[in-house]
């Protein structure tokens, strides 16, 4: 019998798509496998969130993780050691009981993040099995229904235009593969679309087109025209997704909407939103209000839950109680799960259960600052969440996910099947496979 005890964890740094310093965790078993994971890092954080622990000072803008490696290389190896592998939520409580901050901030929620994903690796390896099939187990699981962004925005491009994602969905896809060969044609159109106006500029954080627009609607003119330019249906077969990312310029009910300089406020944002999904067909929208406007995500809900996903991102960190007062609530009717908003994948998966009982869309989500690192690809489906949200369809820490989602449709074989449509919360029939 092989020796499944965890031998050792060393935190080492790395860096990130931003080129900024983050965390790599490599768990080491007696068995001889080791694993690792490197935590990701956003740049529109909820005030919600795990703090991600920085060393501060001057060097590399404060942001280094000397620190964070430190609590792996220290605490964490100490306290783990000697532990079977295996049991993830054991595990996980222990570095959560281990930090012992409500916010995360003596371990870093960069450290435990890296750590508990290393960890569900190791097992994984030691199992012999791919990490969404140690996921899954026995359970028939399906393809994500990718978001994937076109143009970039809000604070992932300088705030050139106010809402942070343009993206598409292809929900009427038959495959995984063919909604990718879609957004390939979208992203291509866009781009010709861009260069053909004198406007193509490179690309933003997550890889979308940089946004040289004169207004947020003239974008989802040209992502329209985009979608027509690729020979696909706007609304039958591709729809729209916004993440406005509200909590980024709007706070106590005052939305500085930038690019047109005017303020709004919580009924304008509403009756804003509102006339834009009347005249596009946008089938998802994130963070539409601020963080710290429940009432507002409340009335936007009850307006539009029927036609549209409704998101919580900022809102709901990846929380299952705050996920489970927003369903009771009425505010949201889809959730964002990220594991380094919460710090553990433990946390990040209670906060997704909370949410699928509910009858909430789940999304697994990267963050602007991301890596090789293709440990949400296995989450979203070996937790079977029904989407997953990863950024655009260029730079390679982007594609790095998407390539993996491809390479675990193929290993299923005959078994694939695509969420398509019925990943959302909205009535649609699905012509996907049954
Ligand atoms: P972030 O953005 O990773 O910069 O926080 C992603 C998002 O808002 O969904
Ligand atoms: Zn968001």
């Amino acid at each position: 019998m092989s020796d499944t005890r965890i031998k050792q964890i060393h935190g080492r740094r790395v860096w990130d798509s931003r080129g900024r310093p983050t965390v790599e965790a490599e768990v080491e078993l007696h068995n001889g496998v080791k694993a690792r994971a490197i935590a990701p890092a956003g740049a529109s954080t909820g005030s919600g969130e795990a703090l991600d622990l920085r060393d501060g000072g001057t060097r590399f803008g404060g942001m280094d993780v000397g620190k964070a490696c430190a609590a792996i290389n220290g605490l964490i190896s100490n306290h783990l050691a000697g532990l079977e592998i295996g049991d993830q939520a054991q595990l996980d409580s222990r570095l959560v009981a281990l930090d012992g901050t409500s916010n995360r901030s003596r371990l870093g929620g960069n450290a435990m993040v890296a750590t508990s994903m290393a960890l569900l690796h190791a097992a994984a390896a030691s199992a012999g099995q791919p990490l969404w099939r140690h996921l899954a187990g026995e359970k028939r699981v399906r393809l994500p229904l990718p978001e994937i962004q076109i143009f970039g925005g809000g604070a992932h491009a300088a705030r050139r235009v106010d809402v942070q994602d343009f993206m598409i969905m292809c929900p009427a896809a038959r495959s995984f593969g063919e909604a990718l060969e879609w957004t390939a044609e979208v992203y291509r159109a866009a781009g010709a679309l861009l260069k053909k106006s004198g406007n193509l500029r490179g690309v933003a954080d997550e890889g979308g087109y940089w946004p040289v627009f004169g207004s947020n609607e003239q974008a989802l003119d040209t992502l329209m025209q985009a979608i027509l330019d690729a020979g696909l249906r706007a609304g039958e077969q591709v729809g729209i997704s916004l993440d406005i990312a509200a909590s980024e310029f709007g706070h106590s009910g005052r939305y500085e909407l930038a690019l047109e300089g005017r303020t709004l406020d919580s009924d304008g944002m509403i009756d804003m939103l509102g006339g834009w999904l009347d005249n596009y067909p946008i089938l998802s929208i994130e963070d539409p209000l601020a963080e710290d406007d429940p009432e507002g995500f409340r009335l936007f809900t009850e307006a539009y839950g029927s036609q549209c996903q409704i998101i919580g991102d900022d809102f709901l960190v990846t929380n299952a109680s705050r996920v489970l007062a927003a369903a009771e609530q009425g505010s949201a009717n889809a959730v964002l799960i990220k594991p380094n908003q919460v710090g553990t994948l433990t946390e990040a998966h209670a906060a997704l259960q909370a949410g699928k009982q509910a009858g909430f869309g789940t999304i697994v989500s990267a963050r602007s600052g991301e890596t090789e690192d293709v440990t949400i690809a296995h989450l979203s489906v070996g937790w079977d969440a029904g989407q997953l949200k990863v950024g655009s369809f260029s730079r390679s820490e982007r594609m790095a996910k998407w390539n993996e989602v491809l390479r675990i449709e193929e290993s299923m074989g005959s078994d694939a099947c695509y969420w398509g449509w019925e990943a959302l919360p909205i009535k649609r029939a699905s012509d996907a496979c049954n």
